[in-house]
């Protein structure tokens, strides 16, 4: 898998090394820290739409808030891909906790990739756990255990013995270790562990899933999305044939004396990480659009009065709602006042709120939070999903 990282770099990528984490750190600003927790609770869920998707599960956001409140389809097929949703949106919350818990946790380990894997694949139904061979034959996967036979993605063979494997993760392991690798080399290694994984694809199935949660993972411990404004896996998905065809092109071995010193390209790896940073700075752009403050707030306020024109809403929920988005929590006792109302109609309206699903409390008495639903989502944030 040599070379781990492009030995130089050039004009372009050194612009997106330096854009990329400014333009990520800066967004979000003027909103409340818990709006963005709110939002970044919703991303996990577009994480999960956008890197299913390409894996040819069909269900629309709807669907994934459906099988998160426990609703699934009587059809076994569309219920198994909610229930794809589900383990994989429980999969990044458990990475999240061990990332918060493990500071020295390496996110490019053996270890770390079985894990991942494992915790993926232990949830889905059974009938999910299988990789389909070049034959059509299909072949039981088992959780966290890297594959013992041959495999192929487009024209890439993949290392088959067991031992070859072991041994390019090992590589894998110390050399895009990201604390390991400073300044530039952080992104770089960012971007090249995205294709090195795949190029192992070290398990039967499942390689993509793991390398985008990996890739979610990477970003976070070198400091870029870490509050999880965005998703790259947006951009592979809506071109995928780009996502192949980047991917296809660092696979290629080393074309002259001038191309590296390793057996794969180096200009090609220079290019994928190109590639995967202009990815991240679309994306970025593209909530950049959307956090745009007096325009989401217009959008905000669309929604609401939406909900109460169909009557959908009374007139005194709007007016918690209304202030939730600047407050990001209010206290149950808060609302008495802000509708002018007694404790009772209070906690009606308390009620209201929390059945139409358009706020959530984490305990039975706690403060309401604003809850970013698929149908919220798609007027706060166009063509997000
Ligand atoms: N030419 C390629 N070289 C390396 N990896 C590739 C190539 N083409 C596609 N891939 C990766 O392989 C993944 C598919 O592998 P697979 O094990 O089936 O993962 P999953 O089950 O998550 O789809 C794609 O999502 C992509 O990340
Ligand atoms: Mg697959």
């Amino acid at each position: 898998m040599l070379p781990a990282l492009p030995s130089h770099t050039t004009p372009e990528l050194d612009e997106l090394i330096l854009r990329v984490p400014t333009a990520s750190a800066a967004l979000g600003r003027g909103l409340h820290p818990l709006i963005l927790e709110e939002i970044a609770r919703l991303m996990v869920k577009v994480n999960s739409y956008y890197t299913n998707a390409m894996e040819g599960n069909p269900s629309k956001l709807k669907d994934i808030d459906a099988a998160l409140n426990k609703e699934f389809f009587k059809d076994k097929i569309a219920r198994n891909y909610q229930l794809e949703h589900v383990a994989h949106i429980e999969v990044q919350e458990a990475m999240l906790q061990r990332l918060w818990q493990e500071p020295k946790l390496n996110v490019c380990s053996e270890e770390f990739l079985c894990w991942l894997h494992k915790q993926f694949f232990i949830r889905l139904p059974e009938e999910m756990r299988f990789a389909k061979t070049e034959s059509g034959k299909l072949v039981p996967v088992e959780p966290g255990r890297l594959r013992d036979r041959g495999i192929t993605v487009g024209r890439h063979e993949g290392p088959v013995k067991q031992e070859e494997i072991r041994h390019h993760l090992s590589q894998f392991e110390t050399l895009l270790n990201p604390e390991r690798l400073t300044g530039a080399n952080k992104l770089l290694g960012w971007a090249s562990s995205h294709h090195r994984s795949v190029w192992i694809h070290p398990f039967p199935e499942g390689n993509g899933r793991v390398a985008r949660l990996l890739t979610t993972a990477y970003g976070i411990r070198i400091g870029v999305n870490d509050h999880m404004l965005w998703t790259v896996a947006r951009a592979f998905a809506r071109n995928r044939a780009d996502y192949d065809a980047h991917l296809a092109a660092a696979d290629l071995p080393r074309r002259n004396d001038l191309d590296g010193r390793g057996p794969l390209s180096e200009e090609n790896l220079i290019e994928f990480c190109a590639y995967f940073l202009r990815c991240c700075e679309d994306q970025i752009r593209f909530m950049e659009s959307r956090l745009q403050l007096t325009e989401l707030k217009r959008r905000y306020q669309r929604f609401i009065s939406g909900l109460t024109d169909e009557k959908q809403l009374s007139k005194a929920g709007a007016k918690v709602m209304e202030q939730l988005l600047f407050q990001g929590e209010i206290a149950r006792g808060q609302v008495p006042e802000i509708c002018g109302v007694k404790q009772r109609r209070a906690t009606q309206i308390v009620k209201e709120l929390l059945n139409a699903k358009i706020a959530r409390s984490r305990t039975a008495y706690g403060a309401l939070r604003l809850n970013i639903d698929s149908d919220m989502a798609s007027v706060l944030f166009p063509k997000l999903a």
